[in-house]
């Protein structure tokens, strides 16, 4: 073929496209799919003359990317010229709070409702309430436990020599002392008495991030807590019994129960560790299938551990300038993140995965 009937033939091509009306898609594979006309015309160059071969690929390679564009503008053009109302809309995708921000949400609505006070205290806090009030004196090794994060600043208060005999009485914040990272929310309950001028009655739900040094599948560097804090007169152990009762009841569904196990913590006497019935077993450790039951897997035991309790110790009440003749509390904290997991029959076997900020995790709840 010679090259003047090749451009005669891309010419005439041109036009019978232009007069296409067909829609986008049958256009494509009429003129630009596989078998289309322009690939059929494009197999012709083989007949052109080797002279003119290279001008010939150049005009077939013209028409190609002519057609392409073409093609492109007859999409618009049919697609702005009318509108099809009946078609459903495009639902705008919708977010919504983190896990962990929904459970403080709901955590602090529960309490609330029973008259307590959410409140936050800082997240870097004075040793001072995180340990010493708290009847956790300098290098007593209770505070191990804790895996605190001190903040690398000079302690102005380690030349004042600590004497047992003598219990430093207010830490004003001024006197500086070292730097934490609240390693737990029990630094609010002496915060939330000062705040109260020491005249309880006190009922706080404090809410807060808190940092241990610990990194592993069950542990994150930066989680969540809360805490409560009853003081008044006459405050005793079923007070604090009720309470978690109602907020088992409350936050699991009505058949979950508390139950008190002895524990030890230097800031409440006696104390407790506080486990929550499994809901997804009812307590009993068995999962019933017909005749047969079988262990249940997400609890084996029947019971869930979630946190620490007990009635706020008297030194705690002191610190806080309460007279412990004449008031008494209980306090109670323990993580969001598990209470919250628990609570969705979800064992996550890495729960760093609620910070990864990986979507197809958080969408889920
Ligand atoms: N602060 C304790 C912890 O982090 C829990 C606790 C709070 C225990 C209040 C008793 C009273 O483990």
């Amino acid at each position: 073929m010679k090259i003047k009937n090749l451009k005669t033939k891309i010419k005439n091509l041109k036009r019978q496209f232009e007069q296409e009306t067909a829609d986008r898609q049958a256009l494509n594979i009429k003129y630009l799919g596989k078998k289309g006309l322009f690939n059929q015309l494009a197999k012709e160059i083989k007949t052109v003359p080797a002279a003119d071969r290279k001008q010939a690929g150049k005009l077939l390679n013209q028409l190609k990317q002519e057609l392409t564009a073409q093609l492109r503008q007859k999409q618009t053009k049919t697609q702005s010229s009318w509108i099809d109302l009946t078609i459903p809309g495009k639902k705008p995708k919708v977010g919504h709070l983190h896990p962990i921000s929904q459970a403080m949400t709901e955590i602090t609505q529960i309490f609330t409702e029973i008259g307590f006070t959410r409140v936050r205290y800082p997240e870097v806090d004075w040793d001072w309430y995180a340990f010493e009030s708290l009847n956790m004196p300098p290098d007593h090794p209770a505070r191990d436990e804790w895996e605190t994060f001190f903040v690398d600043l000079p302690d102005t208060t380690k030349d004042i020599a600590y004497d047992p005999a003598k219990p430093r009485k207010r830490h004003p914040d001024q006197a500086g002392g070292q730097l934490v990272l609240t390693p737990h929310t029990s630094n609010g309950q002496v915060r939330e008495m000062e705040r109260l001028n020491s005249q309880p009655p006190i009922r706080m739900i404090n809410i807060a991030r808190c940092y241990r040094r610990q990194q592993d599948a069950t542990h994150t560097q930066m989680f969540h807590q809360f805490e409560g804090l009853v003081v008044d007169q006459g405050i005793n152990i079923q007070h604090l019994k009720g309470t978690l009762d109602y907020f088992a009841h409350q936050f699991y569904g009505p058949g979950c129960q508390s139950r008190l196990r002895p524990f030890h913590f230097r800031f409440t006497e006696p104390s407790f560790e506080v486990d929550f019935s499994c809901h997804l077993c009812q307590g009993t450790g068995q999962i019933k299938k017909g005749k047969k039951s079988t262990k249940c897997r997400f609890c084996k035991s029947g019971w869930h551990e979630v946190g620490g309790a007990g009635m706020v110790h008297p030194n705690v009440l002191q610190a806080g300038g309460i007279d412990p003749d004449k008031y008494t509390g209980f306090a109670f904290g323990w993580g969001i993140e598990r209470t919250y997991t628990l609570r969705k029959g979800l064992n996550i076997d890495d729960i760093r995965l609620l910070y990864s900020a990986d979507l197809r995790f958080l969408q889920q709840f």
